[in-house]
């Protein structure tokens, strides 16, 4: 879908958006097609339950007056309420609206409609950003389509009072959107063509953008001592990757931010094997690396003036002869040594290294961390929020914002010490899994000892990186979960 931003210009063609405001209070274009059109508008909203609250809809088909196939009402809400996050989730329903409906194009008016705290040209770029993020489709696969279901929208027109304002508006978004998409198709790929080695092959292009990616492969992770990542990749006939990749538009000297991604391309559970019921979703383990992956593309695409390193451990986790085993002992990058109780607790495994391996090599202002860890972090916040741990409450209090000002929401759980003397293992330092339930806390705990002390925090993405239950930006496919939090939080709190 391309978006276009225009003054004085009125289609011949398609469908065309009129927006309303909350209690049928017209708005400019509103009025303007009311009279064109003979009053249909105002007979419409008298003999609807159409009101104008945020994200209502009404179709008006085939109107009189009109060369065009139908107007498409829409509620903006009250004036003085409208947020970011609210004028996207409205554009995101006009996506769904629209994705089946017959028409190719699209016109939205936004014309002379001026809100309390947010400028014209505000208003058009968080509508169309939310309308395109729910426009994502995959259908890479499906070779059977009708014409009528590869059916897109082509053009979708905004028309704004100043269309210069609006297109460098969009620039940093249409960044966002081109990160968020990148995440999302690294996810969807099925996890016989989505291998550590073939997504680090994707990581790789992002150095056409100007990102500097460095691949560690097995061998040079044994030479460092990298046993943990190593040990989950042991069962998998593919090879594990360390894949480091670096934004620099920082100042020279400036510490970097970090990211680092749980990249786990499909997880069996390992020797610990999982239960058949939904396994076929443990392709989505890699969501983590996906979303880190997807922000350096956003960062590197709109040329962030920060320097961010973004660093994911991928690896596949296999039952086999090779495979680790439980009761088996691993010795970590870290020196510190590993218990492992259950197979199943990899993803903690090889961000062990991860972690320790950023914060010893770039010593960067903070790491956070992004992992679909564990089932208890569904079961606790299921998928509305993404469970926040960490170590410094700056972060905390920076993340959280980020969140609500996204709908990326994220939400602190506790650290405690009594939590993390649960994974003090008999034989070796840490063991991979408590006894007393919190698996989501003593999860993090068990990170948390690999942070060396650094300002860190874990997002644990298991309920959010993917929903049964559709998203507004995504519906039933992965969200991307990260990547708008990110570069919001980053833009917000770190660019200059
Ligand atoms: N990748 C899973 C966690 C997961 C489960 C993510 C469901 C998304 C949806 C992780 O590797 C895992 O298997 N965790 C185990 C840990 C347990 C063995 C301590 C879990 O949560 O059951
Ligand atoms: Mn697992
Ligand atoms: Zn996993």
């Amino acid at each position: 879908m391309q978006v276009t931003f225009n003054a004085n210009y009125f289609p011949t063609e398609g469908a065309i958006v009129v927006p309303i405001f909350e209690g049928n209070d017209f708005t400019a274009p509103a009025n303007q097609i009311n009279e064109k059109t003979g009053g249909a508008i105002s007979r419409a909203v008298e003999h609807s339950s159409f009101t104008g609250k945020s994200g209502d809809l009404l179709d008006i088909y085939a109107p009189t007056g009109l060369n065009l196939s139908r107007i498409i009402l829409i509620g903006l809400g009250k004036k003085e309420d409208a947020t970011e996050k609210s004028i996207s989730e409205i554009g995101t329903k006009l996506a769904t609206k629209i994705s089946y409906g017959p028409e190719s194009s699209i016109t939205v008016l936004f014309n002379n409609i001026n809100l309390d705290n947010m400028k014209n040209h505000e208003l058009a770029v968080h509508f169309s950003v939310g309308a395109l993020l729910r426009s994502y489709r995959f259908n890479k696969y499906k070779t059977q389509l009708k014409e009528a279901q590869k059916k897109k929208i082509n053009e979708f027109m905004v028309v704004v009072d100043q269309p210069q304002a609006a297109d460098e508006f969009f620039h940093r978004y249409s960044s966002i959107v081109e990160g968020v998409f990148f995440a999302r198709n690294l996810m969807c790929e099925p996890p016989n063509v989505l291998h550590p080695k073939r997504m680090a092959k994707e990581l790789a292009e992002l150095s056409s953008l100007g990102v500097k990616v460095d691949i560690i492969n097995e061998k040079d992770m044994e030479k460092l001592g990298m046993n943990a990542i190593l040990a989950v990749g042991k069962g998998s006939e593919c090879e594990s990757q360390l894949v480091v990749m670096q934004w620099n538009g920082g100042a020279d000297h400036e510490a970097p931010l970090a990211f680092v991604g749980k990249g786990v391309t499909f997880d069996t559970g390992g020797i610990s094997l999982k239960p058949p019921p939904k396994m076929d979703e443990m392709k989505y383990d890699m969501g983590g690396a996906a979303a880190v992956a997807g922000l350096m593309k956003s960062l590197a695409g709109r040329k962030a003036k920060v320097n961010v390193v973004g660093v994911v451990g991928l690896v596949e986790n296999m039952p086999d002869a090779a495979a680790y085993r439980p009761g088996d002992i691993i010795k970590t990058l870290s020196g510190q040594t590993i218990e492992v109780l259950n197979t199943d607790a990899e993803g903690r495994v090889v961000l062990a290294d991860a972690l320790w391996y950023t914060q010893s090599k770039f010593s960067p202002k903070f790491m956070i961390d992004l992992a679909t860890l564990t089932g208890s972090m569904v079961v606790a916040l299921g998928n509305k929020y993404a469970g926040m741990f960490s170590n410094d409450e700056s972060l905390v209090h920076k993340l959280f914002q980020s969140g609500q000002e996204t709908g990326e929401h994220v939400w602190q759980m506790p650290m405690d010490d009594r939590y993390d003397k649960d994974i003090d293992s008999k034989i070796a330092d840490v063991k991979n899994t408590g006894a007393n339930g919190a698996g989501s806390i003593t999860a993090a705990h068990f990170l948390k000892r690999f942070t060396n002390n650094v300002p860190w925090a874990h997002l644990d993405i298991a309920g959010t990186a993917w929903t049964d239950e559709p998203n507004p930006y995504s519906g039933t496919l992965p969200t991307g979960f990260g990547v708008r939090l990110l570069d919001h939080f980053i833009h917000k709190y770190y660019e200059k």
